[in-house]
């Protein structure tokens, strides 16, 4: 069945709602003047929020010595990026709503590609933290508009990519002459994100083939390269392959000098920083 990018974000936009209370905390970070009492303030609004905060904050993530009580300490302590990547990792939770084992691994899988790119960016300096954190974590929310979407087919697409391990964005464009990037970035500029992760997150799925790239597919070439590390050495999302020299190969390897000898030491970072925020997040928050 043919169906459109608009109508199908149209059709499914509200079973993945970003909680309003998120949307309003994400536009305080527009004030240049915020200050961490009035964050607390209204991150105290949602008590489930402000819990999460806390435990996030007290894990070792951050690996603080001594305990953060307050949200206002929390606040000063970690600083309002990191706050800002913390509410829209619980709200992104909330939309990847886990109904099945597809959603479960979706959802692993975005938690790792949100670590992936924050450490690797560390390494390349492409982008301010925030933007490569949350363009990973969000860089498949199209999938989630697809499979949400009944009517579509998406399940059967699924089964026959895992059974011949196929990238997804392959499929998705024969069916329905678009993938899960562009309706990602076109869910995203509804929901009022910078244009920065819209960026990321819509082209993440390019062919990288331009020698010199702009700021923008630098970004999304971020996200390539840690969506293909995610999947094919972390094995979370596809087939595990034990060769480490090939992401080296990678076309969006190239677009953003990713070149680090000791790869299996980042692979290790990027895993147990993963498995903390799984944990933590998989607990309940009071
Ligand atoms: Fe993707
Ligand atoms: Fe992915």
């Amino acid at each position: 069945m043919k169906i459109s990018i608009k109508q199908l974000v149209d059709d499914t936009k509200e079973k993945l709602s970003f909680p309003q209370i998120a949307m309003r905390i994400l536009r305080l970070f527009e004030n240049d003047d915020l200050s961490a009492y009035h964050l607390a303030k209204v991150v105290s609004l949602d008590p489930v929020l402000a819990a999460y905060i806390l435990k996030i904050a007290n894990s070792a993530y951050y690996n603080f010595p001594g305990k953060v009580k307050t949200l206002s300490d929390a606040i000063t302590i970690i600083g309002f990026e990191e706050i800002k990547k913390i509410v829209i990792m619980i709200s992104a939770k909330n939309a990847f709503k886990v109904s099945d084992e597809y959603d479960r691994l979706l959802w692993e899988h975005s938690l790792a590609v949100a670590v992936a790119s924050s450490v690797i960016n560390a390494k390349v300096n492409i982008t301010e933290d925030g933007i490569a954190y949350i363009a990973g974590l969000l860089h498949d929310i199209g999938k989630i508009v697809f499979k949400k979407n009944e009517t579509v087919g998406y399940k059967e697409l699924l089964k026959e990519a895992i059974e011949n391990d196929v990238d997804m964005h392959l499929l998705e464009e024969k069916q329905f002459g678009y993938n899960h990037a562009d309706v990602g970035g076109y869910l995203l500029e509804e929901w009022n994100f910078d244009q920065e992760i819209i960026d990321a997150v819509a082209f993440h799925h390019l062919n990288f083939t331009i020698k010199k790239a702009s700021d923008f597919l630098k970004k999304a070439a971020l996200v390539n390269v840690s969506d293909f590390i995610v999947n094919r050495f972390l094995g979370i999302g596809r087939a595990k392959i034990e060769d480490f020299g090939v992401v080296f190969e990678l076309p969006a390897s190239k677009t953003i000098d990713f070149n680090i000898s000791d790869i299996a030491s980042l692979i290790d970072e990027i895993y147990q920083k993963f498995e903390i925020l799984k944990t933590t997040m998989e607990e309940e928050a009071a």
